[in-house]
């Protein structure tokens, strides 16, 4: 079997790299004083994600890999629908939350760095994971969430001098095509530099420089927090449409507050036996 580190020891040289090291100002002695990275992506590419507010990598996990996935997720929807007594679907998509901590096949992604260096590129040296959470749209669904947003609301007008601006990213793992039966997803680039501009709330029609994006299954889209999108309908001719969502912040942030972490969670494990670099990614230290 194929494990998503062995696919991408063979993709390792189909993505263009650069290190990126950062000198950490200290206070003390022998505080830690240097960071390096190999970054999975080009300069230019980074310049491009911070200018646009996303990024996108096709095909990024394929084959086994992609499989089990699906397979981990269908597990988590199957137990959450029983546990729900089949009633929770409501003609919308369901988001199930915590990932982590329910299917330990999950755990491929914890320190992929394929999505990770270029976290670290764009928020620092300092990032953690914040949620893995994943959204599945069902064919037809009568409720479609299909207006613009985006997923980080705190800034504000003005902005003060000493404000932390809320970088975070979002990255949207499809495990399925992303395409216009199945529902592509839409973003205008730029909406993340916040000029000021108010979000057109409830606004669900075309915007000035908008783009539509589609992409074979296993493709990621890395979004700023603040970039607005939105996703289009899935439709009766699609199939079912299956997104993780793998959140990265700076360390110092918060974990996603959407729902409670289950009691008896895998991830507890995870941190207890995990190196001190893997704990932080997990929101243990690395902060103030
Ligand atoms: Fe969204």
């Amino acid at each position: 079997m194929t494990s998503l580190q062995d696919q991408m020891r063979v993709k390792y040289d189909s993505y263009t790299h650069h290190t990126i090291s950062y000198h950490i100002l200290v206070n003390n002695e022998g505080q830690e004083s240097e960071r390096s990275f190999d970054v999975w992506a080009s300069q230019a590419e980074i310049e491009a994600f911070a200018r646009d507010g996303y990024l996108v990598r096709e095909a990024l996990i394929e084959g086994e890999p992609l499989e089990m996935l699906r397979r981990a997720l269908d597990e988590v929807e199957e137990a959450e629908f029983e546990e729900a007594d089949g009633s929770r679907l409501r003609g919308r998509d369901w988001i199930p939350r915590h990932l982590f901590d329910k299917h330990a096949d999950f755990h491929m992604l914890i320190n992929f760095d394929p999505l990770l260096s270029l976290a670290r590129a764009v928020l620092g040296p300092f990032v953690r994971i914040r949620q893995l959470a994943a959204r599945i749209s069902y064919p037809g669904q009568p409720v479609q969430f299909t207006r613009w947003h985006h997923h980080q609301p705190g800034m504000t007008e003005p902005v003060p001098p000493f404000f932390a601006v809320p970088h975070k990213l979002d990255c949207l793992i499809y495990l399925d095509e992303l395409n216009d039966a199945n529902g592509l997803l839409a973003v205008v680039p730029g909406t993340h530099l916040h000029d000021g501009e108010e979000l057109p709330l409830e606004e669900h029609g075309n915007l000035a420089g908008q783009r539509e994006l589609r992409a074979p299954a296993g493709s990621c889209v890395m979004l700023h927090g603040n970039l607005w999108h939105r996703a289009m309908p899935t439709g009766e001719e699609g199939k079912k449409r299956r997104v993780l969502i793998l959140s990265y912040g700076p360390t110092w942030m918060r974990s996603s507050p959407f729902a409670n972490r289950p009691e008896n969670g895998l991830l507890d494990g995870v941190i207890e036996g995990a190196d001190p670099a893997t704990q932080e990614l997990l929101g243990i230290g690395g902060y103030q």
